[in-house]
């Protein structure tokens, strides 16, 4: 096929960003995410957006969705630019499901199925290298280089406190949209509890499927 256009969806934690990685490099498409592009654009001022707060940085930083118009306009430019792509972290609610189906067509729908739990255990223990990106977890997937373990981050939002509320915000806002994509007849269902190797086999089969 051309170039694919995938949808990776999943709760905080389920490996969105670990696969999407993975998918990047395989298949040669741009990661659309709009966490990263957020993080980025953290204090950005929205106030003339007539929004509660002035900066992306409040909402993120209590696991509270950022307002549909910031997002929009961040995904709505990235596509106008990709040909290929996986789109890791919208849409978060149905409004933006809406607002997507207005600007792309999709081959493929991803959907990576964890127990919570099994989430709030990855997030709590996801480090960060801010040198590359690269993801890491103190007890599944530790770095071997010990000048790499030195430098690792942990984000902001990945506190137990805020993790329970990004769940709590997951299951409210962001369930209707796996059940929308369901209900079309779209959604490949992954389970995403398995090894990260085992999940890429079934993610790579089901974007090839796809072609
Ligand atoms: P965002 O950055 O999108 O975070 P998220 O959806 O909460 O997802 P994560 O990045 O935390 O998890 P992931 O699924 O990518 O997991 P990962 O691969 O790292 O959003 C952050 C905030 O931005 C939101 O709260 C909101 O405020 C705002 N925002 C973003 N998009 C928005 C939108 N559309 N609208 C409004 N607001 C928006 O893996 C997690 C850990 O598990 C890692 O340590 C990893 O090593 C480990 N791991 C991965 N896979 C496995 C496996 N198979 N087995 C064992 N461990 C694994």
């Amino acid at each position: 096929m051309a170039q694919p256009r995938i949808l990776i969806l999943g709760a905080p934690g389920a490996g969105k960003g670990t696969q999407s990685a993975k998918i990047t490099e395989e298949f040669d498409v741009d990661h659309i995410t709009t966490g990263d592009a957020l993080r980025a654009n953290k204090d950005m001022d929205i106030s003339d957006m007539d929004t509660e707060y002035d900066t992306p940085r409040e909402y993120m930083d209590q696991g509270e969705l950022v307002p549909d118009e910031v997002v929009n306009a961040i995904v709505d430019e990235a596509l106008s630019q990709a040909d290929g792509f996986v789109l890791d972290g919208y849409p978060r609610n149905l409004e933006q499901a809406e607002e997507l189906k207005g600007m792309t067509d999709l081959d493929v729908v991803l959907y990576l199925d964890v127990d919570e739990e099994e989430l709030v255990h990855r997030l709590t223990g996801r480090r960060l290298d801010p040198e590359t990106g690269d993801i890491y977890h103190v007890e599944y997937n530790p770095p071997e280089d010990p000048e790499v373990e030195e430098r690792l981050e942990q984000r902001d939002d990945d506190t137990e406190e805020t993790v329970r509320e990004r769940l709590r915000v997951f299951r409210e806002n962001t369930e209707p949209v796996i059940e929308y994509y369901d209900d079309q007849g779209d959604l490949e269902r992954i389970d995403g509890e398995q090894a990260p190797d085992e999940v890429w086999e079934d993610v790579k089969a089901t974007i090839e499927d796809a072609a």
